[in-house]
C-alpha cells in the first residue's frame, strides 16, 4: 500500500500519456496522493480537466503562476512529494533533466528537487537508441535517478523495439519497491573500494590496476536495500555512488584509520586493492636525476592489513567480515588459505589474470569461500556480483 505517500507526478508530452490516467487511478486505489504537474506538450495528449479529475487535485502547468506561487512555490511544491515520477519521461524532459534546464515548471521541479526522482521513459526507437538520449540516461543514472522501463514492442509510430512505457502495473510495483524498507534498514556496513596510492615522492606514486568498479557497485547494492554505508575509497576511476557515506584516503595507513574511525559495523566489505607494500624511504621533496645514471633504491615496507586487523579485533568486531581475494592462480585454494590466514568470515575470490577482463573491466567471475566452501558464480556484470551479494550479506545478517 502507498497510504499517506505523496506522488509528485509529471506528465510528459507523448502518446503513452494516455497510461498515465490508469497509473493516477491505481495510484490513488492504493492509498497514495497525487499531485499532477503537466507540461504543456503532455497537454496536446491528456486534458487538465481529466487529470485533475482523476489525481482530485488541481493540475499544475505554470511555472510563473502567481496564484500558485502565492499558495505553494515551485521550489515547495518539487519537495513536498515522498516521491517524483516522470511519465511519460521524453527523449526533451530527459535531456533537459540531464543538463539540468530549468525553463519550464517540469524541468525547473526536477532541478530544485530533494526528492527521489523516477523515470519512465517513453519515445520513438530511433530517438530512444540515438546516442544523445544514451548520455542523458547515463548521466541520469549517475545523478540517481530510478529508470523503469523502457518496454520492447510495437510502438504507436508504427516501428517497433525499445522505447515504449512501461505498462502502468509495472510502474506501480516499481514506486511501491521505491517505499519498501529494504532487508538492510537499520543496518551499517562499511565498503573499502579502489586502489591505494602509495608516495615515493610528492609526485610520484605506486598504484595498481583497480578501477573501484566493484566496490562501489556493491556499496550502491547494500545502500538499495536499505543499508547505511560508509564507504572508504581510495582513488578510484569511478565515481562514488550517491546516498552512500564517502570517505576518500589515498594510502593503506589512512584507509585503515579510516576503517577505524568508521566502526562500529554490522558487516564489513573489504573490496579494496590494498598495496602490500609502501615506499620506506619516500622523499619529502621532488627526486632528482644526480647525473651519475643511478638510479634511485627505493626500500619498500609492508602496510597493515586492513582485513586481518579488523578480522581479528575481538571486542567490536562487525558481525561479518568479508575479504576479496586477487589471484593470478590456482584461485580457490589461494583464497582458502587467504580466508583462514585473514581470519575474515568469507572470501570472494576472482582470477584478475589480463586475459580475464576482470580488473578494470565490467564483468566478474567469483567464487564465494566460507565454511561451507567454495561456490562457483557464473561469470556476471559486476553490477550483480554487487546484488547478489548484498543479497547474501542480508540474509547473513539476518539470521545473525
Ligand atoms: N587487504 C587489506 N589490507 C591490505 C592488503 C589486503 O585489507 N594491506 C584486503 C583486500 O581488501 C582484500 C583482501 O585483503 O579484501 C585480499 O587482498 P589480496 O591483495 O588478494 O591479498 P594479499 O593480502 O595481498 O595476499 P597475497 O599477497 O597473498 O595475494
Amino acid at each position: 500500500m502507498l497510504t499517506g505517500k505523496r506522488i509528485l507526478l509529471v506528465i510528459g508530452g507523448g502518446i503513452a500519456a494516455y497510461k498515465v490516467l490508469e497509473l493516477i487511478r491505481r495510484l490513488r486505489d492504493r492509498g497514495a496522493a497525487v499531485t499532477p504537474v503537466l507540461t504543456r506538450a503532455g497537454a496536446e495528449f491528456v486534458t487538465p480537466l481529466s487529470v485533475a479529475a482523476l489525481a482530485g487535485e488541481k493540475v499544475h502547468d505554470q511555472l510563473f503562476d502567481l496564484t500558485t506561487e502565492a499558495e505553494m512555490g515551485h521550489i515547495q511544491l518539487s519537495r513536498s512529494a515522498d516521491l517524483i515520477v516522470v511519465a511519460p519521461a521524453t527523449a526533451d524532459l530527459m535531456a533537459k533533466a540531464a543538463q539540468g534546464r530549468a525553463e519550464d515548471l517540469a524541468s525547473t521541479l526536477l532541478l530544485a528537487t530533494d526528492t527521489p526522482v523516477m523515470m519512465v521513459p517513453a519515445m520513438n526507437v530511433r530517438m530512444w537508441q540515438h546516442p544523445a538520449t544514451q548520455r542523458n540516461l547515463a548521466v541520469l543514472r549517475g545523478d540517481e535517478v530510478r529508470l523503469v522501463g523502457p518496454d520492447d514492442g510495437a510502438m504507436a509510430c508504427g516501428e517497433f523495439g525499445p522505447g515504449r512505457m512501461a505498462e502502468p502495473a509495472a510502474i506501480l510495483a516499481a514506486i511501491e519497491a521505491a517505499f519498501t524498507a529494504g532487508p538492510l534498514a537499520g543496518r551499517h556496513v562499511l565498503v573499502t573500494s579502489g586502489p591505494t596510492h602509495e608516495p615515493i615522492d610528492p609526485v610520484r606514486y605506486i598504484a595498481n590496476r583497480s578501477s573501484g568498479a566493484q566496490g562501489t557497485a556493491l556499496a550502491a547494492a547494500l545502500r538499495d536495500l536499505g543499508a547505511k554505508v560508509t564507504f572508504v575509497t581510495g582513488p578510484a576511476s569511478v565515481p562514488p555512488p550517491a546516498g552512500v557515506d564517502v570517505v576518500r584516503v589515498e594510502t593503506a595507513r589512512d584507509m585503515l584509520a579510516a576503517v577505524q574511525a568508521a566502526l562500529p559495523a554490522d558487516a564489513a566489505v573489504f573490496a579494496a586493492a590494498v598495496a602490500d607494500w609502501r615506499v620506506a624511504n619516500a622523499a619529502g621533496q621532488k627526486m632528482k636525476k644526480d647525473g651519475s645514471g643511478r638510479a634511485p633504491a627505493l626500500e619498500f615496507a609492508e602496510n597493515p592489513d586492513i582485513l586481518a586487523t579488523v578480522s581479528r579485533m575481538g571486542a567490536g568486531r562487525p558481525g561479518l567480515v568479508v575479504g576479496f581475494a586477487a589471484e593470478t592462480e590456482t584461485v580457490v585454494a589461494h583464497a582458502t588459505a587467504k580466508r583462514a590466514r585473514k581470519g575474515c568470515d568469507w572470501i570472494v575470490a576472482n582470477d584478475v589474470s589480463p586475459e580475464t577482463g576482470i580488473m578494470g573491466g565490467a564483468e566478474n567471475a567469483v567464487v564465494l569461500i566460507s565454511d561451507q566452501g567454495a561456490e562457483t558464480w557464473p561469470r556476471l556484470a559486476k553490477d550483480e556480483v554487487a546484488r547478489r551479494l548484498a543479497a547474501r550479506i542480508a540474509a547473513a545478517l539476518g539470521t545473525a
